[in-house]
């Protein structure tokens, strides 16, 4: 089966200042189903092509299954790729454009039906199978185009954004789908996409891209939990994390963040990762960005329920209220940072209300203002 390496890789187009790929450095194990995320213009798509072989490699290592790879055409790297636009023939079937790269491989006449049947009846298009593309619904071309990749049985399938042109709901369906084809087929997935939905719900492990550059590989919790820097704390969670710029400063009785609204807490057990921001150090170079994902901001009622964390109430005025159904987002104003949290959906307030917020201090982020690092990770392996 199919591992793949990435040893350094590089990606330099001519003309560019920037390399569009830049030390791209990575290991996925086979049967992994590992998600690239990162804004568009990260360089997720030139890392796949170069691993589909569309895309040279400037500098830099690719192995698939153990095998040096890097001057390996595509049609011999045993892989498949799906792509955003399906890429179907339209002058053929479905049975037909399932069956052509089998055909042109000489695979057994037998073997090319027994496998499109097989692929047909997993993604339920076996009544398709005579349409012509133009025929079919947006989502029933992906599914096909996922079939044509799938018949191939290939070391590993490649996947670019293979959902973005379906709608919500289509696109929320197909990718259940695409989690439920990988369970069972236990290949190795790699799966570019700038959602950070799809990178949570569908990844075992994912690589958040900024720049060309890789800025954190982990699990998705781990990702949600312990981000590396302030990039991905924000990149990744709806609604983004709430930040809010002060500095450190070390009191007797512990460590505080502080600014001229705010002066808050923090953890004792957080006092061995700020050892280094003393107060004898200059103001400048003890700036942090403190993080707080929305539903670590208690509101009102659900904050009186929270005794514990009492010393780090504040009052703020509700600027907007966002109800999504399940839960409501309540945006206020905290000394000039606009914050978000996610309360209860029957929450009592109204625009303009005087409530109080309660901040989770527990669960906070520090982030170095300048570098946007991840202060307690700071020395961690990532
Ligand atoms: N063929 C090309 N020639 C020159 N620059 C390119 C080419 N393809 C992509 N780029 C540039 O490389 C960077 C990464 O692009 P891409 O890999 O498509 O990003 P993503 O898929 O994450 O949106 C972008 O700055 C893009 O403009
Ligand atoms: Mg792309």
């Amino acid at each position: 089966m199919g591992n793949v390496v990435f040893q350094h890789v590089y990606k330099h187009y001519k003309g560019e200042p920037n390399p569009a790929v830049n030390d791209f450095h990575l290991e996925v194990a086979d049967g992994e189903f590992l998600v690239m995320v990162g804004p568009s213009g990260c360089g997720k798509s030139t890392t796949l092509r170069m691993l589909a072989g569309l895309e040279d490699v400037s500098k830099g290592n690719i192995y698939i299954d153990g095998k040096f790879t890097n001057y390996v055409s595509p049609k011999d790297r045993d892989i498949a790729m799906v792509f955003q636009n399906y890429a179907l023939y339209p002058n053929l079937s479905v049975y037909e454009n399932m069956a052509l790269g089998l055909q042109l491989r000489k695979v057994a006449k037998h073997e090319v039906e027994l496998r499109v049947s097989r692929a047909a009846k997993m993604l339920e298009i076996s009544h398709l199978l005579t349409k012509r593309p133009a025929q079919l619904s947006g989502g029933q071309k992906q599914r096909v185009a996922l079939g044509r990749a799938l018949v191939r049985e290939p070391k590993a399938f490649l996947m670019d954004e293979p959902l973005s042109n379906l709608d919500a709901k289509l696109r929320a369906q197909t990718r259940a789908e695409i989690i439920k084809i990988h369970s069972q087929l236990q290949t190795t997935f790699v799966y570019v996409t700038h959602d950070q939905t799809e990178a949570m719900t569908m990844g075992t492990r994912i690589v958040v891209m900024r720049d060309g550059r890789i800025q954190q590989v982990a699990a998705p919790q781990i990702l949600y939990d312990e981000p590396s820097n302030k990039f991905v704390a924000s990149f990744i969670g709806s609604p983004q994390m709430n930040f809010i710029d002060g500095i450190i400063a070390s009191h007797e009785d512990g460590f505080y963040f502080e600014n001229r609204r705010l002066r808050l807490p923090l953890p004792k057990a957080y006092a061995r990762h700020l050892q280094g921001m003393s107060q004898g150090l200059p103001n400048s170079r003890r700036q942090v960005v403190l993080g707080l994902r929305p539903e670590h901001v208690l509101c009102d009622a659900d904050a009186l329920q929270a005794e514990p964390y009492g010393e780090w109430q504040v009052q703020v005025t509700v600027a907007m209220k966002e109800p999504m159904g399940s839960d409501t987002y309540i945006h206020t104003d905290l000394g000039g940072t606009a914050i978000v949290s996610r309360a209860d959906a029957h929450i009592p307030v109204r625009i303009g209300d005087t409530i109080k917020l309660v901040l989770r201090m527990d669960k906070v982020h520090l982030f170095e203002r300048e570098s946007g690092e991840s202060l307690l990770l700071r020395g961690a392996s990532v």
